[in-house]
């Protein structure tokens, strides 16, 4: 066994066999040692009692972590010598079937469902730098942003007529957030986060406004049921009718002021925005990235009107206020004939082209003919159909890398595509029934606000050993980890992608997990299997920070297939009680650490 480390990272590992999805574990590394950070339920103040199973209360939760912690950053406190951390995370849904006991009120229900939803923020410290993080109870920077937060509208769509509803009759402050997923760290150190599934939040009539093109349509009664208490959740009601266009927005937050108002940013779109990520482009100006997490929407790029000013931070937190907002479209460079629907390359040996980003904001005023800028920024999905943009398989995270600069988007899947009536499978999207989805490689070609692009498909996943059509940029697929359904991506200090997934179980059958790809020289296309999480659990919100040989995911959802009788996951305790989602740290193991100090990098 030699430990690899591609581009001379830290973190050496050998590859994990993928884990059959029956398996109730976190799986690790050979050497290394998970650690629980925080679970859902953990108090972030004293004055809430601690988290028992028997005795839960929307008091206890509103003072603790929330469920289904999905994106997370975590930031180092400047002059603790990285002892101190401020960690923000979402939690972008609940499972009340395996969270609450049989005979759990209906209002208990409903409060309790409501209170953990939203954001967290925790300050975590360590002894020292190999040692894993804690949360620190009644830390100064410790917030929980429930659904009575008030959160202030940004940009052309605050104060206009599509989002003012009888309690805000301004259109200007939001109650809460919804449906949180991934997001971003900015490089001016507040959090992004995408509001994506919020239509299954509210009632809503089809003939209503963009309801129809978001999925707002329901008129039986939603999952959770919180309209038959909150009448803002049916927006059939006289008065409401906007409040569903009050969500699906990037949210901005300042975990380093836990007084601070968080920001909904009406600039970026209106969409089931997965997150967004910024890379600070080459004459200074914001660029953003964010994905609309659906069968065959889109990819959207904001570039901020304003250019980014190093130290000055009230400035910064300004740039997604204004900016220029488009949508992508792919051209691939080979013969539509050649694009045979599996992973089978066409003659040119890439499935590869050219990107236009086609305006639907520009220099403050709406690009699309047809469309009012309220309009472009309410309906983005019904503006972007209008120009035209290419239909992907569920664009997730969309993230650039900051050591090359080249943005990389996972396709999640798409079992729709080429379906009677459906988009057929083009060169951006190969592959028909696609079940495991893949990543595309755009680059910017030196001008990250640039309106063209190039790109090329790095990965189309599944388990060649199951015979699945797969390609990993040329490297022999006999040796990569199968892969399936990469959702959340994230990098390492030297520039090497990590990939978390979400649907493998469903896909290849093994237990999602996260995921080492290596970018440059002749591995290109190499994909290593870093850890597994437990049964039915999503990974999600990896932090990589390979220089202290450290890993953090989400582990969202585990056992969620299952109800508070018949639970089917017992992690992160395994004391016979039901899952709780938690963040996790993966450490060398202390005092058997591998050697590998007579081993050049890279
Ligand atoms: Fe919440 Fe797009 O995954
Ligand atoms: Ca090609
Ligand atoms: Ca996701
Ligand atoms: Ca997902």
């Amino acid at each position: 066994l030699k430990p690899s480390a591609p581009g001379g990272s830290k973190l050496r590992f050998d590859a994990i066999a993928p884990v059959e999805h029956t398996v109730d574990e976190l799986t690790v590394p050979e050497g290394f040692d998970w650690h629980t950070v925080i679970r859902w339920g953990d108090r972030l103040f004293s004055d809430a009692p601690e988290f028992d199973w028997a005795k839960q209360s929307a008091e206890q939760q509103k003072r603790a972590f929330g469920y289904n912690n999905d994106y997370s950053a975590i930031q180092e406190q400047p002059g603790t010598a990285g002892k101190k951390a401020v960690m923000f995370a979402n939690h972008e849904y609940t499972n009340e079937q395996i969270m609450l006991p049989e005979g759990t009120s209906e209002d208990d229900v409903i409060e309790i469902g409501m209170a953990a939803h939203g954001l967290s923020v925790v300050e975590l410290e360590r002894k020292n730098r190999t040692c894993p993080y804690s949360p620190i109870v009644d830390a100064p920077l410790n917030r929980r942003i429930l659904l009575d937060e008030v959160f202030e509208l940004t940009g052309p769509l605050a104060g206009s007529d599509a989002v003012k509803t009888k309690e805000d009759p301004e259109g200007r402050r939001v109650l809460g957030t919804l449906g949180n997923c991934s997001g971003g760290l900015t490089p001016w150190g507040t959090i992004l986060s995408g509001e994506e599934n919020f239509h299954s939040y509210f009632l809503g009539s089809a003939s209503y406004g963009s309801n129809k093109r978001y999925g707002v349509t329901n008129t039986e009664g939603t999952a959770r049921g919180w309209e038959k208490k909150y009448d803002r959740f049916d927006s059939r009601i006289d008065g409401y009718e906007n409040e569903p266009n009050r969500f699906g927005y990037i949210v901005e937050v300042d975990p380093w002021d836990p007084t601070s108002t968080p920001r909904k940013h009406t600039s970026l779109g209106r969409l089931k925005h997965e997150g967004a990520n910024i890379i600070i482009g080459e004459d200074g100006r914001a660029v953003a990235y964010t994905g609309d997490d659906e069968a065959f929407e889109y990819l959207y790029k904001f570039v901020s009107a304003d250019r980014y000013c190093e130290g000055d931070r009230a400035h910064n937190m300004t740039l997604l206020e204004k900016g220029d907002l488009y949508v992508a479209r792919f051209t691939g460079n080979s013969p539509a004939a050649e694009i045979t629907g599996s992973a089978e390359l066409p003659s040119d040996g890439a499935f590869d082209g050219s990107g236009e980003w086609i305006a639907l904001v520009k220099d403050g005023e709406s690009a699309v003919e047809g469309f009012t800028l309220e309009e472009v920024l309410v309906n983005t999905r019904a503006a972007a159909d209008a120009v035209g943009a290419t239909k992907m398989d569920r664009p997730e995270d969309v993230e650039p890398s900051l050591v090359s600069r080249k943005v990389y988007m996972a396709c999640t899947k798409n079992s729709d595509r080429g379906a009677a009536g459906k988009a057929p499978a083009d060169e951006a999207n190969p592959r028909a029934k696609n079940r495991d989805g893949h990543v595309i490689e755009i680059d910017e070609l030196g001008d990250q606000a640039s309106q063209t692009f190039a790109w090329n498909i790095l990965l189309v996943a599944g388990d060649p050993a199951q015979g699945d059509p797969v390609y990993f940029s040329g490297f022999p697929v006999d040796k990569v980890s199968p892969i399936s359904c990469p959702d959340n991506v994230a990098f390492d200090s030297v520039g090497n992608l990590w990939i978390s997934t979400d649907g493998a179980p469903g896909g290849i059958g093994y237990n999602d997990g996260l995921f080492r790809v290596t970018l440059e020289g002749e591995e290109r296309g190499r994909v290593e299997q870093f850890l597994s999480v437990p049964r039915e659990g999503e990974t999600c919100g990896p932090v990589v920070h390979d220089r202290d040989e450290s890993v953090f995911v989400s582990v969202q959802h585990p056992g969620e297939d299952g109800t508070f009788a018949d639970q089917h996951s017992f992690f992160p305790d395994y004391n016979g009680t039901g899952p709780r989602p938690t963040v996790v740290q993966v450490l060398p193991r202390r005092g058997n650490r591998p050697d590998h100090a007579d081993q050049k990098p890279g």
